[in-house]
């Protein structure tokens, strides 16, 4: 307090707040393109910090009842972007903080973008063209990268080159938090992910 006679009077500048915690859950969010590893990696941070995980691909194919590949085939790609738009949105609601891994496409959508950031800290999990495509080989289960994707001349490895390209500005965006992932095993990337985000490891939910 301000004491008479000392001359300078400080205000109380010191004084300890704690930062208020959002009343919702906050989620932990994991970006990027196929291949980079998210789903792998967020069920590790999910064991790491006991928060359930959440896939949009598999919350998808369990809401439509059939697999993303056939979701391609039978209503294109713009049907699958609104299966994957609604459940997105259904399970940024749920009050459990989760990890979910996010479909490689959803930040396409300027408003999915948006919601992702509002929903908590976001990771992009970025990889080079090359290791990505590695990791996806034959891009089976990956209707953008097989037959019948955009351009059936390039391969999977020259539209994973192409879609990266084209979306790099995106996941940089939405974005909080980045990790390079190339030369780290998932593990590794888990392990960065939970200390990048400063959450202990079983920290539970309040
Ligand atoms: C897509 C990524 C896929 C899946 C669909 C489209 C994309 O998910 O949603 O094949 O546009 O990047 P993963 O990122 O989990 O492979």
């Amino acid at each position: 307090s301000c004491g008479t006679g000392t001359g300078t009077c400080r205000r109380s500048t010191t004084r300890r707040r704690r930062q208020p915690r959002p009343a919702v859950a906050e989620h932990l969010l994991l970006v990027g393109m196929m291949g980079a590893g998210k789903s792998t990696v967020a069920q590790l941070v999910a064991a790491r910090l006991g928060r359930p995980h959440i896939d949009t691909d598999v919350e998808v194919e369990r809401v439509a009842g059939s697999t993303v590949s056939e979701l391609f085939s039978t209503r294109g790609e713009t049907g699958f972007r609104a299966q994957e738009s609604s459940v997105l949105t259904e399970v940024l609601a749920r009050s459990v903080p989760a990890v979910i891994s996010v479909g490689g496409g959803a930040i396409l959508d300027p408003a999915q973008r948006s919601a992702l950031r509002a929903s908590g800290p976001v990771v992009w999990l970025r990889a080079r063209p090359d290791t990505l495509a590695r990791r996806v080989g034959r891009g089976a289960g990956r209707p953008l990268l097989v037959a019948g994707g955009a351009d059936t001349s390039e391969g999977p490895a020259g539209a994973l080159a192409r879609i990266d390209g084209e979306r790099r500005a995106l996941y940089e965006e939405v974005a909080s938090v980045v990790i390079d992932v190339d030369d780290l095993t998932p593990g590794a990337v888990a392990e960065r992910v939970v200390s990048a985000v400063g959450l202990s490891p079983h920290e539970h939910s309040r």
